[in-house]
């Protein structure tokens, strides 16, 4: 297969074309990003780290019956995935309380959120993803019904394979964000699943090990997501 030309430039992918119409290539970089964009910097090993990362959650939702995008490791910082035509609608599981949850709705980080909350975002740098829900969806042409109850039941399925391999890891997923496309009319799981897009604590010490360590501040962000993929079983080379 061969890579192409540059598609798209996100805040830390890159996306190629290749010579096959249904093949993309994800380029993981270094960027990491935060509050909109407006902080960016660059993590040395970042781009490795969460491509392989992602490669081996996707390979352990694909396992569990999950439809993914992926398809291979193509380099340290690249995979190729599946060519989707991406709905831009961000669906958030949420096992405990934190982050924009805290922010709007004044509730106590750090709280069981029983059952589960699931949210949607819509995909839009200039309006700040602002929170949408299916009405709004269904009317503005960016999902059908069908497609956002297949989305939020894959998003709960996923969070029960997660779960359960972060706790075997001695953690708890508190949050995470997926995305979903079409592929010849399937809807399939696309984008990452990295630290960058869940929240994940030390299930003793409630320590922060995800993009909050970038956000807040908290130092050793690399670190910290090697440590989270040992802890799971990832192969970093
Ligand atoms: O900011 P908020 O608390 O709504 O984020 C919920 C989860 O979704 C977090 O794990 C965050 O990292 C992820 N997220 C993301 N990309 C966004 C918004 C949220 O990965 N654009």
């Amino acid at each position: 297969m061969e890579k192409r030309q540059e598609l798209f430039v996100g805040k830390a992918k890159s996306v190629y074309a290749t010579d096959d119409p249904d093949r993309l290539i994800l380029h993981f970089r270094n960027d990491t990003s935060a509050f909109d964009g407006r902080r960016v910097e660059s993590l040395e090993r970042k781009g490795q780290v969460n491509n392989r990362f992602n490669a081996y959650i996707m390979g352990k939702l694909q396992e569990a019956g999950i439809p993914t995008h992926f398809e291979s490791l193509l380099s340290d910082t690249e995979c190729v995935v599946k060519n989707l035509e991406m709905i831009p609608v961000e669906c958030v599981v949420r096992n405990i309380a934190a982050g924009s949850l805290v922010k709007t709705l004044g509730v106590e980080e750090g709280q069981a959120l029983t059952p589960p909350t699931f949210q949607l975002f819509l995909k839009n740098d200039a309006l700040h993803d602002p929170m949408i829900n299916e009405s709004l969806a269904e009317t503005f042409g960016w999902a059908t019904p069908d497609q956002l109850a297949e989305m939020k039941a894959l998003t709960f399925r996923v969070n029960e394979v997660l779960k359960a391999l972060f706790a075997e890891g001695g953690m708890l997923l508190v949050d995470y964000k997926l995305e979903f496309g079409l592929f010849h009319g399937q809807i399939v799981l696309g984008d990452e699943f990295s630290p960058d897009g869940c929240r994940l604590w030390d299930a003793e010490t409630r320590e922060k090990l995800d993009k909050d360590r970038f956000r807040q501040g908290l130092g050793n962000v690399i670190e910290s997501y090697e440590e989270v993929g040992r802890r799971i079983g990832v192969d970093f080379g």
